[in-house]
């Protein structure tokens, strides 16, 4: 059996940092990433520098990294100005985002779940036209911030309106990491009931500890794609308390053991945190990194 990771490490993991990384070393880290075999990598976003200055160097990081045929590099855009900008770079994939509650997708984005739909529309029927393929993410699928609980039918009802519009995929945030593997297994398969399982991927933050038995329940689900970041870096800046997503090595470790593959060298990955830590001159959450660390 295989998982396909995507490693949000340089878009999710650095936006919620506040030391801004110069562009070389951003550039450094992506190397190091795909040495250590990630095939899927989220490289920046396109959104408002005013919003998350850290990714302001979007364009010039793309245009830094090595060119690979066998690599996706993929940038997160809001809208058509994101998309423009992208358009510009050697960006292979986009992804779209919004929320499954009214209160974080306007904190978020500045804009209702309505209106957000719309313009999601528009950046994907245009990036399609340009044989560019979206991904879409849909953030407090299983507990909002601002309003806890989010119903079942809402969650679904996105989902289906973003596979309508030619979304490829859809992630399932647990952007404030609170779910837990009843809810995971209780939401996979209410969702892939509108949605193919092979069109959905989990994407779990791991505030709580809680990301890895997710990612796991999601594979028992039968998820074949799952997200992580190296070092569980990350967190949305508009999100409080949000923390790291699961780390992509707690991840390697886990399907290592479990005879599943990733394709993902697991040294090379804590060689990659090592790098990153000395950076951050803080330790990273990765549990199983900072067992490496240790020994
Ligand atoms: P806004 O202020 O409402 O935008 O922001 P606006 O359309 O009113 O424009 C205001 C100004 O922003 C204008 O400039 C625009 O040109 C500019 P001005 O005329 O004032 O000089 N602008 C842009 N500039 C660059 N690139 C753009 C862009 N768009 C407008 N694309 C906007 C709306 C969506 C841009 C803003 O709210 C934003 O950037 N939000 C992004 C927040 C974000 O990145 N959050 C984290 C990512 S989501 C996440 O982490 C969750 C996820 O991991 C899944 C999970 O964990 O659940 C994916
Ligand atoms: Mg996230």
């Amino acid at each position: 059996m295989k998982i396909k990771l995507v490693e949000v490490g340089l878009r999710d993991g650095l936006q919620n940092e506040s030391v801004t990384l110069p562009t070389e070393v951003k550039k450094e880290i992506a190397v190091r990433l795909l040495h250590a075999g990630v095939k899927h990598l989220e490289v920046s976003s396109f959104v408002s520098p005013k919003w998350i200055p850290q990714l302001k160097d979007a364009e010039e990081l793309f245009h830094l990294l090595p060119v690979r045929d066998d690599v996706t590099y993929r940038a997160l855009v809001p809208n058509l100005k994101g998309l423009t900008r992208a358009l510009m770079t050697p960006a292979s994939e986009y992804a779209v985002f919004m929320s499954a509650s009214e209160s974080h997708n306007l904190k978020n984005i500045n804009k209702n779940i309505a209106d957000t739909l719309i313009t999601i529309k528009e950046v994907v029927q245009l990036a399609t036209e340009k044989g560019k393929p979206v991904r879409g993410y849909v953030s407090t699928v299983f507990g909002c911030p601002y309003e806890g609980n989010i119903a079942m039918s809402q969650v679904v009802h996105i989902c289906e309106q973003l596979i309508e519009m030619g979304i490829y995929e859809i992630s399932l945030g647990d952007t404030i990491g609170v779910a837990t593997p009843k809810r995971v297994k209780e939401v996979i398969q209410s969702v892939r009931q509108s949605v193919p399982l092979h069109q959905l991927a989990g994407h779990f933050h791991d505030t709580r500890g809680m990301g890895v038995v997710n990612s796991y329940v999601a594979v028992e689900e039968g998820i074949t794609t799952l997200d992580s970041a190296i070092g569980g870096l990350g967190g949305c800046p508009y999100a409080p308390g949000a923390s790291g997503n699961v780390s992509t090595e707690d991840l390697v470790y886990l399907f290592d053991r479990e005879g599943i593959e990733t394709g993902l060298n697991l040294t090379e990955l804590n060689e990659t945190s090592l790098f990153l830590q000395e950076i951050f001159a803080k330790p990273l959450p990765s549990k199983v990194f900072q067992s490496y660390v240790a020994q």
